[in-house]
């Protein structure tokens, strides 16, 4: 029997569960390893993302621009003050832990021209992401394995590095974090996402749970602990009813991503501003969506400082703890010299 003889409905699943995975392991032979992978908690973490990668995505609406660095930044819905900055021709961008390639995939087609490196500690994540990109016609991001720990053994650096969702990964954030400001060249610009401590509350009551109850980050572990919060949620938890409204909570991979991490920190602005101040970057804005009050908010603020905007914005996140849901996300400068 062929292919050719399934039940046309059948033909979607066979796609998804053998033909994509059959491609995904002859894609991993095809991935350069870039750096060692010595630490402890990168090993871990490597570990449970070769089991689980971050995300399984299928679909993506992808709409190529044909702008600059700064015209992107700065034009709406960014609306980034980049005062002096000129953007490079041909951006050279990191992007750091860039999970299954949703992430790369939008530095590689919002900025014009744009050469993409996307490196990840999990094979089984750049395999998929590979494979996704490739299947949307996008070929300037080089997929490769390394740790941002030991991102000194590469020569080379970069006018733009994106890290989301991952140095709260490491045991030392910050150790990561020094890392990439060694990758990025003078003058050039960085996106950082991290946890925010105030809108992760909800996780952390789901963590707590699992500590207390044993759950194991297995699926039927992590179905079984679904269902205790499912049901303690029911019963008039709120802050467990609000981890339940996230999208994460709701597919194995992400909810072992949301709950089960090995390893997780989450900040604070201040933390953040000290760590700012460590590292000479200069806080520039967030990126998020500033529609409505926050918008507003955001307008009041221009013109002042960065550090002054910081503790305004811790101000405002304490008297709304789920401003920064998603993470906080935003840019920030290298000095020029
Ligand atoms: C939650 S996912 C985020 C992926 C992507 N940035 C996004 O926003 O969708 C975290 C990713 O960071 C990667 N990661 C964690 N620690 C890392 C490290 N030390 N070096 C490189 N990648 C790392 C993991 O393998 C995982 O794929």
């Amino acid at each position: 029997m062929t292919t050719e003889d399934w039940p046309v409905s059948l033909l979607p699943v066979i796609k998804r569960q053998v033909e994509e995975p059959l491609e995904e392991s002859r894609l991993r032979a095809t991935i350069n390893s870039l750096t060692k992978i010595s630490d402890g908690v990168s090993s871990s973490v490597r570990d449970m993302y070769e089991q689980n990668p971050y995300r399984r995505w299928m679909n993506a609406t992808i709409r190529r621009y044909d702008m600059s660095v700064s015209e992107v930044l700065t034009s709406d819905p960014i609306l980034i003050e980049l005062g002096d900055y000129v953007a490079p021709d041909m951006p050279e961008i990191l992007v750091a832990g860039c999970g299954t390639g949703q992430h790369a995939i939008q530095p590689a087609t919002r900025y014009k021209a744009a050469q993409v490196t996307a490196l990840d500690l999990s094979l089984t994540s750049l395999a998929y992401a590979k494979r996704q990109s490739a299947k949307l016609d996008i070929n300037n991001i080089t997929f490769a394995q390394a740790d941002i720990l030991n991102l000194d053994e590469i020569d080379r650096q970069f006018d733009v590095v994106e890290c989301v969702g991952v140095l709260h990964h490491l045991e030392d954030p910050l150790a990561g974090w020094k890392t990439l400001t060694r990758r990025l060249k003078p003058g050039g610009l960085m996106k950082i996402g991290l946890y925010s401590e105030a809108a992760r509350q909800d996780v952390l009551a789901g963590r707590k749970i699992i500590f207390e109850q044993g759950f194991e980050p297995t699926a039927d572990g992590i179905r079984a602990c679904r269902h205790y919060i499912i049901s303690a949620a029911s019963q008039g938890d709120p802050t467990l009813a609000q981890l339940c409204r996230r999208s994460d909570f709701h597919s194995l991979s992400a909810c072992r991503d949301l709950i089960f991490h090995i390893q997780e920190h989450r900040f604070t602005l201040p933390q953040i501003k000290e760590h700012l101040k460590v590292l000479n970057l200069e806080f520039l804005d967030f990126e998020m969506n500033f529609a409505g009050q926050l918008g507003n908010f955001r307008e009041e603020l221009r013109g002042l400082s960065a550090e002054n905007r910081l503790d305004k914005w811790h101000a405002y996140e304490l008297e709304n703890p789920d401003t920064f849901r998603g993470m906080y996300q935003f840019w920030c400068r290298k000095p020029a010299q």
